[in-house]
């Protein structure tokens, strides 16, 4: 069991417990076209509301110009370490349904979308690590995204790389143990607050 696996109460799949984000990617690793269509159908027989899939992505192969454009609206922190990584993603969304209604539920569809994309990554023995840190008007202006459309996030995709070979501010972040709200203060049951308890002693 890695030190980056989650610490959980009971056994959970191992895809989930083992998932984490690093930011030390090999930059030498590139990914194949079977394993870029897998992860692009992880994401896209994701559930919606009305199977309305409002997620669109723009996906960037290091060394190409979609991954230069994405890489250069990422926040000065993130461009640290994610140039790296074999893929670029962004993940953008429909702000309205086909008829012209806004659509409310759309930014939770497409981050349910980019969960399944995050787990296909690890089951295919790679790693995730989604950015919100990044600027999304230069996404827009950049690669061309209708108003319609809302750029959410940007993931970097890649194998994994020694956590020596980040620049000092980032190699201990990437050790440190993970860390989560105890499930006594996340689930609740009877009303907002109270804990929903169960025996989880086996
Ligand atoms: C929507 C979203 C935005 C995030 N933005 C950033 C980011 O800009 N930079 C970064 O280094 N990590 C970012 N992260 C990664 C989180 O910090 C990370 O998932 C969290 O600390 C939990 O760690 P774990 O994924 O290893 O379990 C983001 C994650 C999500 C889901």
């Amino acid at each position: 069991m890695s030190p980056r696996t989650a610490n959980t109460a009971v056994a959970v799949h191992p895809l989930l417990a083992e998932r984490w984000s690093p930011r030390s990617f090999d930059a030498r690793h590139t990914i194949t076209d079977e394993q870029l269509v897998s992860l692009l159908e992880a994401a896209r027989w994701a559930p919606s509301a009305h199977n309305s899939q409002p997620w669109r992505f723009l996906v960037g192969r290091r060394g190409d110009t979609t991954y230069q454009r994405l890489f250069a609206t990422l926040l000065s922190g993130n461009r640290l370490w994610a140039g790296n990584s074999s893929l670029l993603i962004a993940a953008v969304t429909a702000e309205r349904l086909e008829n012209g209604t806004p659509h409310h539920g759309a930014a939770y569809d497409t981050g349910l979308a980019v969960a399944q994309l995050a787990v296909q990554a690890h089951a295919l023995g790679l790693h995730a690590h989604q950015m919100g840190g990044f600027d999304p008007e230069q996404l827009r202006t950049s690669l061309g995204i209708p108003d319609d459309y809302r750029p959410l996030s940007v993931t970097a995709i890649g194998a994994l790389a020694a956590a020596d070979l980040l620049p000092q501010e980032l190699r201990d972040r990437e050790t440190v143990a993970r860390e989560r709200r105890p499930l006594a203060e996340t689930f609740f049951a009877e009303g907002w607050g109270n804990s929903f308890l169960v025996r989880h002693d086996g």
